[in-house]
């Protein structure tokens, strides 16, 4: 049974109280129609996880949005692996494109967290896309090959069946963005999965592959209808509990008939 995945990144705009609100609003609106086919995921501030965690009692899956990739040690500001372990956390999203364009993170810095939520037992949401010029001058298919084949370097076929992908083109992103088509974004999908049955045959078909970047109520359908799109990973139309389980109503109906 084909499973779908529905989750949001709250990036630095809700203080603790807000989150746990926000988690308690979102589990009482989707309380009807929650059902063992959808992952959903919300993924806040370091700040507010414990708060979080505890608000959803398990009906929904809380990520941290970053995570270094050393256990301890001198590395003022960062959040190990352990820290996060121990708070009941088991989604790292890593590589957003806000962390590699604003925060200089390197598909390097990406591929040592990634071994290191692997290591430890949690799902990475790995984040790659191109930018505007990238598409621009063409290389988009070029430009995910490579952040996958650098950002999943030396992870195993038993270990990649615990990653995500998300597919998030980097001027689809944010206030300013534009949503890509969903054509154009089921061809990039496509590319990605088949840059990922490459690197590991056999367990591609397992890595599901999402897509965000401007997604709203309007073209949610429309993408998840894409063959290659396995879940939508929202930002800013998902900030209200109430939009947000609009949007996650309308994905199950549309899906109804792949179960
Ligand atoms: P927007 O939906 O606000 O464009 O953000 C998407 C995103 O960054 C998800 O990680």
């Amino acid at each position: 049974m084909k499973r779908i995945y529905l989750g949001t990144n709250l990036k630095m705009y809700k203080t603790n109280r807000e989150t746990v609100s926000y988690l308690k609003e979102l589990r009482e609106k989707t309380a009807a129609f929650r059902r063992p086919e959808l992952e959903m995921f919300v993924i806040p501030s370091f700040t507010a996880l414990p708060e979080a965690v505890a608000a959803v009692e398990g009906e929904i899956k809380i990520g941290a949005q970053n995570m270094c990739w050393e256990d301890a040690g001198e590395y003022t500001g960062e959040i190990s692996p352990r820290m996060l372990k121990a708070i009941g956390i088991d989604l790292i999203e890593i590589g957003h494109s806000e962390r590699r364009h604003k925060f200089g993170e390197t598909d390097s810095d990406v591929n040592r967290k990634v071994l290191a939520a692997l290591r430890h037992g949690f799902t990475p949401l790995v984040c790659i896309g191109e930018t505007e010029a990238d598409k621009a001058y063409g290389v988009t298919a070029e430009r995910l090959r490579e952040q996958l084949k650098l950002g999943l370097y030396g992870v195993t076929g038993e270990q990649a069946r615990q990653l995500w992908i998300a597919y998030e083109p980097v001027w689809a992103i944010g206030v300013g963005g534009k949503p890509a088509a969903p054509e154009y974004a089921n061809r990039a999908q496509q590319v990605i999965k088949e840059t990922l049955a490459e690197l590991f045959p056999g367990c591609d078909q397992e890595i599901p592959v999402l897509y965000g970047g401007s997604v709203n109520s309007q073209n949610a359908a429309s993408l998840m209808t894409q063959p290659a799109i396995d879940g939508l990973f929202i930002g800013r139309a998902a900030w209200e509990a109430e939009s947000f389980a609009a949007i996650i109503k309308q994905i199950l109906e549309l899906c109804e008939s792949r179960w």
